[in-house]
């Protein structure tokens, strides 16, 4: 079972084009880097898709403020996040954007396949609309005085001052944020598909309560929706916006447009068909219903529903196989607190790397604390500088630096091979089934734990053993008990550094080539489990593999993206 090769279609969700990555993207791009990581060391064969989300209403006006186009803006901010991307080791196949040909006659078929299906269906709607821009407004456009304690300058769905959440409707004296005017009622027609059909509600209530393996959480949230039979709460989703909208106009309705929701999850495919149209993939066989290809998409717990109601239900009606599974994640905070812009921890992706911090560093950090559930998770700064240093230079690092100099030394880097069938060594080997289920799982914090509590063990063996007095004891190359001890203990360390490499290898992917040039070895997946140390290959000299994190950095850091509230 466990050999089979399989073949996994993975996604992280599409950051849109107006911002740059921050610290909270970052959780979830390598959170499934690592993943994906861990099935290529299985030998799978596994694709990572991604792409920016370019259209909607922000980045429009975005551009405008800009006085550029919106093609010129996601082109400029699809550089940066691919530099970002690449800077923090996450590993796509492929990064795209939804700004594509391909995309949109992908976004044009489906659509007509769902109409064509009788499930899309035209419906007058009322909405706010800017009289002077003359646009409609999303809400998020729309500020005003709070109803309930009339602070100004709220937006149209929460107070930040009394915490109220209400309408754009019930705001006390309502602007729109565009063009400072008093927002409007005005009617337009808007396309609808039609998710209360009663075709929809069985498909969804048999794909996310029975078919599909979701996270409990996310399933009983599901539940919640797509009720039971005759009592759902399915809305129909309005899938149009009216121009001007930066956009794919839709085929059959002039001055109308697909909502950007509508086109960007169609964007994970339309950046893999892409991608298959390069490399001679057969993206047909890949997505077809009776697929027996797998396909994840790692998002935040945010986007759920698109993912686990819209995005299935499009796929499925329009003939298309649906995801495998979702995997949703919670949200980042740091020191305990939602990331903020004049505390200095709304920290951007690029100024980690600015202030010297060795994004190896912020993986292994995430990776520590990373679970398979929706829970948050924080960043303390300080418990980060704690732990990096102790888990990854006092346990780890210190394994290698302190035995290699030896091995070369006095034995011209050669391990002893009787050394390698020591108990400690196969008890680490041991563990390799644990380790991989923890990672199939995503229990990224358990899989750390338990490689950290080998590091440990191994540890206490040199502690026991102490390579360094057995060395004082002898001359140099004189042939004697003491100086096969000392070979020996120098190999069971060495070769218990590799393995604890191979689990870490996920991770920390960069560390990882540094020490297979340090061990003179070849490329390191899983089954170098089983392909120990030979005489063959003398290890090189141990060179700086980690340095230690400085709290200075971390100062640095926090100024760096320090902005006046
Ligand atoms: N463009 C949409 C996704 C479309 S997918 C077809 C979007 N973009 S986003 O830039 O706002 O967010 C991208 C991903 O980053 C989302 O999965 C979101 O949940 C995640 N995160 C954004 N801020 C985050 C934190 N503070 N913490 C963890 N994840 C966060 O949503
Ligand atoms: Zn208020």
């Amino acid at each position: 079972m466990m050999n089979l090769k399989r073949q996994i279609l993975v996604t992280s969700a599409l950051p849109y084009a107006n911002g740059q990555i921050h610290i909270g993207h970052l959780v979830e791009y390598i959170q499934t880097d690592i993943w994906v990581r861990f099935q290529r060391m299985q030998g799978h064969e596994v694709y990572f898709i991604g792409a920016d989300d370019t259209h909607g209403t922000p980045i429009m006006l975005r551009a405008e403020q800009e006085n550029i186009t919106p093609q010129e803006l996601i082109h400029r901010v699809g550089i940066e996040h691919k530099r970002d991307f690449d800077d923090f080791l996450v590993s796509f196949d492929h990064y795209g954007s939804t700004d594509t040909e391909e995309n949109k006659l992908l976004s044009e078929s489906i659509y007509i396949k769902l109409r064509d299906a009788g499930l899309i269906e035209k419906k007058s709607i009322e909405q706010a609309y800017d009289p002077v821009k003359e646009m409609f407004l999303p809400d998020r456009f729309i500020k005003g005085e709070c109803p309930k304690c009339s602070s100004k300058d709220q937006y149209g769905d929460s107070c930040e001052k009394c915490g109220a959440t209400y309408s754009p409707i019930d705001l006390k004296n309502p602007y729109s944020v565009v063009s400072g005017a008093a927002p409007i009622k005005k009617v337009s027609e808007h396309y609808f598909f039609k998710l209360s059909d009663p075709r929809c509600e069985a498909f969804l209530r048999d794909w996310t309560q029975v078919k599909t393996p979701l996270q409990p959480e996310a399933r009983n949230k599901m539940k919640e929706w797509v009720g039971t039979e005759g009592k759902s709460e399915l809305g129909d989703w309005d899938i149009s916006r009216d121009a001007p909208y930066f956009g794919f106009e839709i085929p059959d309705a002039p001055g109308k447009y697909f909502y950007v929701w509508l086109d960007a999850p169609i964007g994970y495919y339309g950046s893999f068909m892409q991608y298959c149209k390069k490399t001679g993939l057969d993206f047909d066989y890949w997505t077809n219903p009776s697929s027996s290809t797998e396909q994840y998409h790692f998002i935040g717990k945010d986007i759920l529903y698109f993912h686990t109601l819209f995005w299935p239900a499009t796929l499925h009606f329009s003939g298309y196989r649906t995801p495998t599974n979702v995997f949703a994640h919670g949200f980042l905070t740091v020191d305990g607190e939602k990331m903020s812009k004049s505390r200095g921890t709304f920290i951007n992706a690029h100024s980690v790397i600015t202030s010297g911090l060795n994004p190896e560093w912020l993986r292994y950090y995430f990776a520590a604390k990373l679970n398979s559930s929706l829970e948050d998770l924080d960043l303390n700064l300080q418990d980060f500088v704690a732990r990096v240093n102790s888990d990854l230079l006092g346990k780890y690092i210190n394994i290698a630096s302190r035995s290699a100099g030896f091995l070369v030394k006095r034995f011209n880097g050669i391990i002893a091979p009787q050394a390698l069938a020591h108990p400690l060594l196969e008890q680490i080997r041991n563990a390799s089934s644990e380790m991989a289920t923890l990672f199939e799982e995503r229990e990224f914090a358990k899989s750390m734990r338990l490689t950290m509590e080998l590091a440990d063990l191994v540890n206490i063996f040199v502690d026991a053993n102490k390579p360094w007095e057995l060395a004082k004891q002898l001359p140099p190359e004189s042939p004697s008990l003491t100086h096969t001890k000392l070979q020996e203990v120098c190999t069971v360390t060495l070769e218990a550094f590799r393995l604890l490499t191979i689990y870490l290898k996920p991770v920390l992917p960069k560390l990882a080539t540094e020490v297979e040039k340090f061990l003179n070895i070849p490329e390191l997946n899983w089954q170098s489990i089983h392909a120990p140390l030979t005489v063959d290959n003398a290890i090189n000299p141990y060179q700086h593999l980690m340095s230690r994190i400085d709290t200075q950095l971390i100062e640095k850091l926090l100024e760096a993206n320090q902005t006046p509230a």
